[in-house]
């Protein structure tokens, strides 16, 4: 079942999500922690970089972050992998061989696609997956019409992501137009999924997500058939459900 938790504000919202990693990590300290990138999780990030000040060790989990841009060196600071270390790997404890991330360097993107999808089961698959939301109802970066039997693949990227990610490179000609990102079904095996949504941009998705049809149109809308989802919003997300 899916539901449906609205916080105040996007602080009590990233404090929320948190708090659910960190009991989830109590039940099971080598969770396997399926990460996302995105402005919205930065805030999660930061309340986790200071539970780990508190004494939170992240040692023995593994993670899986769901995208990245195709194209893109590590050291490119719009990279995911930059981002990563940036906001969260560089102040916590995890082992960095416990680290997973798309590269989108490889040569054989087919080959690299299948090997991301073998570690993650030989991990034991994805106990926690956390995700953000496109404003055009996209997860990981399945757009719009991707199929919900997909799993780790090159995807172009759609016009409205590529205006809507352009805020964090210099100009939009240099957002680039590919990625490679857990396929839906990969994500829908996660055993436990937390949607992060904050700000008036996310409404309109919000509302298709949870209340409209299910459809490949809205891919965040598959998650209303997963048996443990949650839809974590601010106010200003939530502002356009009934
Ligand atoms: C990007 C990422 C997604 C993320 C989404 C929302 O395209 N690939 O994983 O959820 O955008 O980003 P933001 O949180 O910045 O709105």
């Amino acid at each position: 079942m899916m539901k449906i938790i609205v916080k105040e504000s996007y602080e009590d919202l990233s404090k929320e999500a948190a708090k659910i990693i960190e009991r989830e990590m109590q039940k099971k300290p080598n969770l396997v922690l399926g990460l996302a990138t995105g402005s919205t999780s930065i805030g999660l990030y930061k309340e986790l970089i200071r539970m780990h000040k508190e004494g939170l060790s992240f040692s023995q989990i593994t993670t899986f972050n769901l995208d990245e841009y195709f194209g893109l060196d590590f050291s490119h600071p719009q990279s995911y992998h930059f981002y990563m270390q940036k906001n969260l790997f560089d102040h916590i404890d995890i082992k960095p061989r416990n680290i997973h991330i798309p590269d989108g360097m490889v040569k054989d993107v087919k080959k690299h696609c299948l090997e991301y999808e073998k570690v993650i089961k030989q991990a034991g698959g994805i106990d926690l997956q956390i995700l953000g939301l496109g404003s055009n109802g996209h997860i990981g970066f399945n757009e719009p019409g991707s199929p919900f039997a997909s799993r780790t693949h090159l995807i172009k990227l759609t016009e409205s992501t590529i205006e809507d990610n352009a805020r964090f490179f210099e100009k939009k000609e240099d957002v680039p137009s590919f990625a490679i990102t857990m396929g839906i079904q990969t994500i829908f095996e996660a055993r436990k999924i937390i949607l992060l949504a904050s700000g008036q941009s996310k409404a309109d998705a919000v509302v298709k997500s949870v209340g409209g049809q299910i459809t490949s149109q809205v891919p965040a809308s598959i998650l209303q058939k997963h048996s443990n989802s949650v839809f974590l919003l601010d106010k200003a997300a939530a502002s356009q459900l009934k």
